[in-house]
């Protein structure tokens, strides 16, 4: 786990409820007090990391301690602003008659499965290129696998689209030329090569294992394993590397009786398997404490075990 505070975006993943924010937010605190300067973005509409940390945060972010930083992105209203955005940037190119065309489709598009994932994928390249100088570490707590998955799989997917249209575009501006005998600097074709860019920046700095890393937060359970398996060989598959994964929720020694044996005994054997799967990734176990996590203490207390 020590080398994760070397890196410069740790990503924390896993399925529903196995303790994601509570270790995004530890991690975050510890490496804080190690007196790195972090971010720390949650994308959970519930708003876990204000309860958390019990402190209103919101969109706008707010400084919880002297080296940390928090903000939660509401996907809802990212993809509003997005489609506004889009709106906003095709209405300087093309005519109002296309627009109004185009209006009920690019408003179909953002009720369409897909655009919420999209709009956060930009604000995650946004706040990576806004504090690339102003932090040392930025923490990512994630919504649950599969969304995780669709949306850092959308730069490759984007890139492959977007060099599709921009072909497609050249031979239009192309012809056009010809056609006229100018040469024009087409706008649209400006717009196409800057997300492009921003795809393929975006690309770069996710599959960079030096600088990025992604952890998958699970419970000694079936369900947890087979999944995060599943993710870890769909993320590889895609050309990002897995840094590791956190084993959560360890009943501890100290727990006594026959229903509490019974259930470690379940978990000894899932804590095998885990270590069976993943070898020198398990990062690290931590117990389950006797209270649920919210507050500087207990976040300390996961700290200690990370
Ligand atoms: N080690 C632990 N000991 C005790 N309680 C824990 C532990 N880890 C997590 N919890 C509790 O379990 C609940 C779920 O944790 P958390 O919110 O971190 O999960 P999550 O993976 O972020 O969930 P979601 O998928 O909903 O975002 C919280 O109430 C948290 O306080
Ligand atoms: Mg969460």
């Amino acid at each position: 786990m020590a080398a994760l505070f070397d890196k410069k975006y740790v990503f924390f993943g896993g399925k529903g409820g196995t303790g994601k924010t509570t270790c995004a937010a530890a991690f975050s605190l510890k490496a804080s007090e190690m007196k790195k300067k972090v971010l720390l973005v949650s994308t959970d509409p519930a708003h876990s990391l204000s309860d958390i940390y019990d402190t209103s945060i919101g969109p706008k972010g707010a400084q919880l301690s002297d080296n940390l930083f928090a903000i939660e992105i509401d996907p809802e209203v990212e993809a509003k602003k997005y489609i506004e955005g889009i709106k906003r940037q095709l209405s300087g190119v093309v005519s109002n008659v296309v627009i109004e065309a185009l209006q009920k489709q690019i408003d179909a598009a953002y009720m369409s499965p897909g655009s919420e994932e999209a709009a956060i994928f930009d604000k995650f390249i946004e706040i990576m290129e806004s504090s690339e100088k102003k932090f040392d570490l930025v923490v990512f707590d994630t919504a649950p696998t599969g969304h995780t998955l669709r949306l850092l799989s959308l730069p490759k997917l984007l890139g492959l689209w977007i060099n599709s249209l921009i072909e497609k575009r050249k031979n239009a501006v192309k012809l056009l030329e010809k056609a006229s005998g100018v040469k024009n600097d087409d706008p649209v074709l400006r717009i196409l090569q800057n997300r492009k860019n921003m795809f393929e920046k975006a690309w770069n700095i996710l599959s960079d294992f030096r600088q990025t890393a992604f952890v998958f937060v699970l419970t000694p359970e079936r369900l947890p394993i087979f999944e995060t398996e599943r993710a870890m060989q769909y993320l590889e598959h895609s050309g990002i590397k897995v840094a590791g994964v956190v084993v959560n929720g360890v009943i501890p020694q100290a727990a006594e009786g026959a229903f509490m044996n019974k259930r470690r005994e379940v978990q000894n054997r899932y804590i095998r398997e885990i270590h069976g799967k993943f070898k020198e990734k398990v990062l690290a176990e931590i117990d389950l404490l006797d209270e649920d996590i919210w507050g500087i203490d207990n976040l300390r207390r996961i700290a200690e075990m990370l």
